[in-house]
Order: C-alpha cells, then sequence, then structure tokens
C-alpha cells in the first residue's frame, strides 16, 4: 500500500484519495469519529495570522483525540536562537510528534519541514503558494450544493496572483471536470493562467450570468508592496455588489475564503443573499480536517 505521508498541495493527492477525503468528511459530519489520533500528538505552528484555519485544525485534532501543542512563533527556538527548519524538525521527531501542521509565508516552507521530520506534515497555508484544505473545503461546500462538478462553471474573482487558496482550488476543481473562469486585472491575473478548462476574463458582468457559482477574494496586501490598483478601480470592475448579484443565476451561490472585506470584494448585499455560503464553508473546515489528519495518520 501505498502510504501518503503528508499533504503539501492538493496535486498530492491521488482521485481515489480525494474522493476518501470527500467521503469521510460527510461521514464525520454524520456522525463524529471518536477518538481516531487517540496517543498521537500533534503540533501547530502557524507563523502567518489565522483565525479559520488555526481554530479548525485545533478542534479537528481535538475532536480526534490528538494531544495538541501550539508553539507561536516567537517561542521557537527557530526564529530566536539560530536553530535550522531542519533541526527543529528532527527534535520534533525525537519527541515522538506525529503531526506538524504549518502555516508560513515563504512557499516550500512546510515542503522543507516534511523533508526533514519523520511524521506527517500538513500544509495550512505557504506564502502564495498552496492553501490544499481551504481548497478541498471549498470544493466540498461545491459538491454538496451541486453534486458531481461535471458540467458547472466556477468563477473565481480578484487577486488570483497571490492567492494560495486560488492556486489550490483551480487545479482540484479542474480535476473535478468543472469549468474554471478566472477573473480580474492584468495585475492579479496573467494571461497566462489559462489552460485546460481555465480560461481567463476581464469583465466580470459578463461572467456573472453564466456561472453556477462565484468564489470572491481578498487583495492580499500583505504580499506587495505597492498596490498596482487603486481600490477605486477594484471597486468599479470586481466587486460584487447588488447590482451584479441582481445579473446572477436564481440557483448561484457565492462563496469566500475568508477574512472578507466589506466595500471592496463585495458589498453587504452578498451577505444577505439566499446563496451566500461563507457560513457552510467555515463549517465543513473541521470535518475536512479532521478527514485528511485520518487520512494521513490511518491509512486503510
Ligand atoms: C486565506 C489564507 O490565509 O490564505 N484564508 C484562510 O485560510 N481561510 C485567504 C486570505 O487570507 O485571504
Amino acid at each position: 500500500m501505498r502510504v501518503r505521508r503528508s499533504l503539501i498541495d492538493l496535486d498530492d493527492l491521488t482521485a481515489e484519495e480525494l474522493a476518501g477525503v470527500f467521503d469521510r468528511t460527510a461521514d464525520f459530519e454524520q456522525t463524529p469519529p471518536g477518538p481516531l489520533l487517540a496517543g498521537k500528538a500533534c503540533v501547530n505552528m502557524f507563523f502567518e495570522e489565522s483565525t479559520r484555519t488555526f481554530t479548525s485544525f485545533n478542534l479537528a485534532e481535538l475532536r480526534l483525540g490528538a494531544d495538541v501543542v501550539n508553539l507561536a512563533p516567537k517561542s521557537l527556538s527557530l526564529a530566536t536562537k539560530g536553530e535550522t527548519l531542519e533541526d527543529t524538525a528532527l527534535t520534533l521527531g525525537a519527541l515522538g510528534i506525529c503531526v506538524v501542521v504549518v502555516r508560513h509565508h515563504e512557499p516550500g516552507f512546510p515542503q522543507r519541514v516534511a523533508l526533514a521530520f519523520d511524521g506527517h506534515v500538513v500544509n495550512a497555508g505557504d506564502g502564495v503558494h498552496a492553501h490544499p484544505t481551504q481548497a478541498l473545503l471549498d470544493i466540498y461546500t461545491l459538491i454538496e450544493e451541486f453534486g458531481e462538478l461535471e458540467n458547472r462553471t466556477i468563477a473565481i474573482v480578484g487577486d488570483i496572483l497571490h492567492s494560495r487558496v486560488a492556486h489550490s482550488t483551480v487545479r482540484g476543481l479542474a480535476r473535478l471536470g468543472a469549468s474554471v473562469v478566472l477573473v480580474g486585472p492584468e495585475a492579479f491575473l496573467p494571461a497566462s493562467y489559462a489552460g485546460d478548462r481555465i480560461s481567463v476574463e476581464r469583465d466580470f458582468d459578463a461572467v456573472v450570468p453564466n456561472v453556477d457559482a462565484i468564489i470572491l477574494l481578498r487583495i492580499q496586501r500583505e504580499r506587495f508592496v505597492e498596490a498596482p490598483i487603486s481600490d477605486r478601480e477594484y471597486v468599479d470592475r470586481f466587486r460584487l455588489d447588488h447590482r451584479r448579484l441582481a445579473l446572477a443565476r436564481k440557483e448561484a451561490i457565492v462563496m469566500h475564503p475568508g477574512p472578507y472585506n466589506r466595500g471592496v470584494e463585495l458589498d453587504d448585499s452578498v451577505l444577505e443573499f439566499a446563496g451566500w455560503r461563507y457560513a457552510r464553508q467555515v463549517q465543513h473546515g473541521v470535518a475536512v480536517r479532521m478527514a485528511v489528519l485520518d487520512l494521513l495518520v490511518n491509512p486503510r
């Protein structure tokens, strides 16, 4: 049996493993699974801010009966005493840690941990690179809504270039047979992002009536120095507001990985829209992360 040790990006999962994660998520939401990680220790290392992801990983680990240690970056010898990442990983292995969940601003950081650590690593977001568990919970939310995603069209709107969520989600959706329409200004969406089942569009008004779901993204201001587009132009061209929402299909849904900025990528009418699924996404986060931890630690 091939054993999946770590989850760095969605491409790490075979089609079978991907389906397995979604099946387990559904099962765990129906019936709490009990202490599948009893006696296993999980360390959460978040070098970047997090509310949703950090809390839901914690809850997932606790609900699976794991021992949980949260290491704040400032308390790590890695940050202040000159210990290398590789030696930190060795140390955690010697302590018998089973799973390390890591978020870091440097793309590739979780992969480096995985290479040095004798256990499982879950990427909770590395710079602009990837955020596989957010992509999984977003895709799970879409599957819950639509069933099969073949023949569905999903728009992802905004700062795609700097969004690790978008990078992971796009690949996952395309793999599941959905058509993906990326929408944004040149500075946030290079034309080269177009590919098999993935198109690049600049005119949001023209896209809204033709899609089953719209995933909005936050402008990742922490990832660039000077904004390449003014807020005013962004709002004019890409904000989902009352007027644009009126163009949407009646059964369309709107999603956002959070945190969302009111007035920038959406206005308050979106928060009152019947198809607004943000809370569902957050709710699925715990079960999806339980499913990932179970897949890695208890392969069947
Ligand atoms: C995202 C992230 O951190 O990449 N948030 C999340 O994990 N739910 C998106 C963002 O910060 O805009």
